[in-house]
């Protein structure tokens, strides 16, 4: 199939270029790079040996988006393009509901003019709000704590509505848990702008030194050592999920968890790091990041049975590939 990837420049869009390419489909790629460079299209090409047909491309604009679909056959789209930093999301809540709700809407108008009915959407595990663990896809979704991840609900309900009223239309709603780590080649991998939000990020910059040490957001949960518990994905599964999702798309919406199913602490991360590259992070403990949960991880069962999807790299890969793309940063 041919794929049109919005976000594709992006940390998970790029490698899940890389997947799709593997598997045998093409992909057209539109970004603006307001998060991500154009060099990482040349980094996929390198490593698949494929082409990659690139705009740089805000999915805002919809005469854009339908100039691309006026170009180039599309057989489906996978959507990833959209703002992302929970904190910023609170600073600025026009600019996110702007740009991450007029996107999934753009895109998915001009699907409907060209008759373009399989459609992939980047949800995340935030929409279960402080539901119990694990999360499960029938679970009541309860209200996040931030505009960001209204975005992803919103964006979810609005391509729920959109399949009801066109039975033709098929819609996978994937809902992420904690993706880190990067292609085992090194050449693409995840390169925030700035002092990262999320865990991993900071790790690796603390190991090269770019910052002194990672401040861990409180000690005193109900879990194992008493730091956050999370559900991180190799960001290589992640992008296989999509490929998976992507071949057994059929009419309706149809929701998964892209997660391990395994919960892991900031310290068990952290110590999983330093055994798996031979390289000391210093840390040191401090308040509770405001928002922040005790603990999440996912139900996975569902993309295993219905996708004969699971997440086949442990800890130590994440943590091994991470550093193998910092380093050469
Ligand atoms: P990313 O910022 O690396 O990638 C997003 C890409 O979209 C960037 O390349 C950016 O330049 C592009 N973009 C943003 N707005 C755009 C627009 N209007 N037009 C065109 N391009 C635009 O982020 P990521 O981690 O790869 O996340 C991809 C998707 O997955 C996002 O929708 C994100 O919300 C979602 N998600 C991410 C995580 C995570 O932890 N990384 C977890 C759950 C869900
Ligand atoms: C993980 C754990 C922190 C940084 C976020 C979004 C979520 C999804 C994934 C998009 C927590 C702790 C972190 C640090 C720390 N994104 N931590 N020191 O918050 O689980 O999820 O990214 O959809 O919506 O909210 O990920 O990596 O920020 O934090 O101690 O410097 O690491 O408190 O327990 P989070 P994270």
């Amino acid at each position: 199939m041919n794929i049109f990837v919005t976000g594709g420049a992006g940390y998970i869009g790029s490698h899940t270029c890389v997947a799709l390419l593997e598997a045998g489909h093409s992909v057209v790629v539109a970004d603006n790079l307001c998060n991500s460079k154009e060099e990482t299209i040349d980094r996929i090409k390198e490593i698949t040996g494929k082409d990659v047909v690139f705009y740089k491309a805000d999915v805002t604009d919809e005469a854009a988006v339908d100039d691309i679909f006026s170009k180039h056959k599309i057989d489906g789209v996978i959507h990833f393009a959209g703002l992302k930093a929970v904190g910023e999301s609170v600073e600025k809540p026009l600019e996110y509901y702007y740009n991450n709700l007029v996107a999934t809407m753009v895109v998915s108008k001009v699907c409907k003019k060209y008759g373009v009915n399989k459609f992939v959407f980047s949800s995340s595990a935030t929409v279960y709000g402080d539901n119990e663990v694990p999360f499960v896809e029938t679970m009541k979704l309860l209200p996040t704590t931030n505009p960001y991840g209204e975005t992803k609900a919103m964006s979810e309900r609005i391509l729920t509505d959109i399949a009801k009223a066109n039975k033709d239309f098929s819609v996978a709603l994937l809902r992420y848990f904690n993706p880190v780590g990067a292609h085992e080649s090194g050449l693409i991998g995840e390169d925030p702008n700035g002092i990262p939000n999320n865990l991993m990020p900071f790790i690796t910059k603390v190991a090269k030194g770019k910052l002194n040490k990672l401040r861990v957001f409180g000690n005193d949960y109900p879990t194992v050592d008493g730091t956050g518990v999370r559900d991180f994905i190799h960001v290589m599964d992640l992008a296989e999920g999509h490929v998976a999702a992507l071949d057994k798309l059929t009419a309706g919406v149809h929701i998964y968890n892209l997660g391990t199913g395994q919960g892991t602490s900031v310290l068990q991360l952290l110590d999983a790091f330093e055994r798996a590259n031979n390289i000391k992070v210093p840390y040191e403990i401090v308040d509770r990041r405001p928002g922040d949960i005790a603990t999440c991880y996912a139900d996975a069962t569902k993309a295993r049975i219905e996708l004969n999807w699971v997440a086949k790299r442990g800890i130590f890969e994440m943590c091994r590939d991470a550093w193998n793309f910092e380093k050469n940063q």
